[in-house]
């Protein structure tokens, strides 16, 4: 999520998918149709019973030493088996909740005119726009997004924060400040599940990087034919996903060559191991990948948060983490130049993280 200025790049002309739903409901456009090989299956199987675990913080962090114990099992559970896990009972204020989804929105049913203010340039990762787009011939995402850059100010671009609703800077931070302490939290648990000190994670961070990214995604006539977000690995090393109340489910993930949806949870949040925690844990914790896929009749909306080390970390597999049974998978390199090489490339699948493999053959300068 890093804000890398890059040379402007042909790639053709994007429609805005909320005024395409206005004009012409039913028409989708060919640069919206997937292959078939990449088309979704959507979800009409009733749910199953092998869904993503859920995490009851309040009993991580307060309960008694049995119900710690067991949560930090199912924890560690999660971490190896999914990849993701939704965290109930995180003791943020769903009043919070409410008011950031209410901006969002907010910010979405504005005029396109007035969005645009905060236009995302080609190539370029913040702003109103969609992401990830470096050619003509690319296919689109089904789906309006708004990213942020937060945490170092450094990253921040004052011009692409909404001006409307007035109190969307106020609430993004308030918001932000909240996850920022959650991120640190579920890291020192994380850490402890791996038998390193809780705060081996934020020493080596330094000052976290953290980004917002406002997904929306509207109703689609032929959502057999489209995908909301291309499917990825996040460059994070933990993402923290929000779902809209009363949005459908949307958001898939690859478990065992199978596409799985995640039902959502009221007021829950979907965290998942980015591609940072599967480097340094030596592939102990993977990055699942993931897409979303849209909706016949409603609108959905998510608020992502990224959460990565600063850009000077040097990152590679924790020593602690490495031996013969589990030879070194990744090599050593600078996160800053991660966070670069994946926001200049397309989202597709876990190519990105070729980068980081001990046998890569992706040049780095
Ligand atoms: C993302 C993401 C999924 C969703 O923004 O990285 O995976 O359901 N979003 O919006
Ligand atoms: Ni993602």
């Amino acid at each position: 999520m890093a804000p890398v200025p890059i040379s402007p790049i042909k790639v053709g002309h994007i429609d805005d998918v909320q005024e395409l739903r206005k004009s012409g409901p039913a028409t989708i456009p060919e640069r919206f149709v997937r292959d078939m090989t990449e088309r979704p299956t959507l979800d009409t199987a009733p749910p199953s019973t092998n869904t993503v675990p859920v995490i009851d913080f309040s009993r991580l962090v307060k309960g008694n030493k049995e119900e710690h114990k067991s949560e930090m099992l199912e924890l560690t559970r999660a971490c190896e088996e999914w990849g993701f896990f939704q965290v109930i009972n995180h003791g943020i204020d769903l009043g919070l909740l409410k008011s950031i989804e209410k901006v969002a929105k907010d910010f979405f049913m504005l005029p396109l005119g007035e969005k645009q203010k905060h236009q995302m340039l080609p190539g370029t990762v913040q702003g109103y726009g969609q992401a990830f787009v470096f050619s003509e011939d690319q296919k689109l995402d089904w789906c309006n997004m708004l990213a942020l850059g937060l945490e170092p100010h450094f990253i921040r671009v004052p011009e692409l924060w909404p001006t409307e609703p007035l109190k969307f800077s106020e609430t993004v931070e308030i918001y932000s400040g909240e996850v920022r302490k959650l991120c640190q939290h579920l890291l020192q648990y994380i850490a402890m599940t791996l038998n390193l000190r809780a705060d081996f994670f934020e020493e080596m961070f330094g000052v976290a990087v953290q980004a917002i990214r406002m997904n929306y995604y509207p109703p689609c006539a032929r959502p057999d034919l489209v995908l909301g977000l291309s499917p990825h690995s996040d460059g994070s090393a933990l993402t923290v996903l929000q779902q809209g109340k009363g949005s459908p489910g949307g958001l898939q993930i690859l478990k065992d060559s199978k596409w799985v949806p995640v039902q959502p949870v009221p007021d829950a949040f979907v965290i998942n191991i980015g591609d940072t925690l599967e480097v340094l844990t030596n592939g102990k914790y993977k990055s699942v990948e993931h897409r979303a896929v849209t909706d016949r009749e409603k609108d959905r909306l998510s608020i992502v948060t990224f959460y990565a080390p600063s850009y000077e970390t040097e990152l590679g597999p924790i020593p602690e983490l490495v031996d013969e049974n589990n030879p070194c998978k990744y090599r050593t390199y600078n996160h800053g130049e991660y966070s670069k090489h994946y926001v200049t490339s397309k989202l597709q699948g876990k190519k990105t993280l070729e980068f980081a493999k001990v046998e890569s053959k992706i040049a780095t300068s």
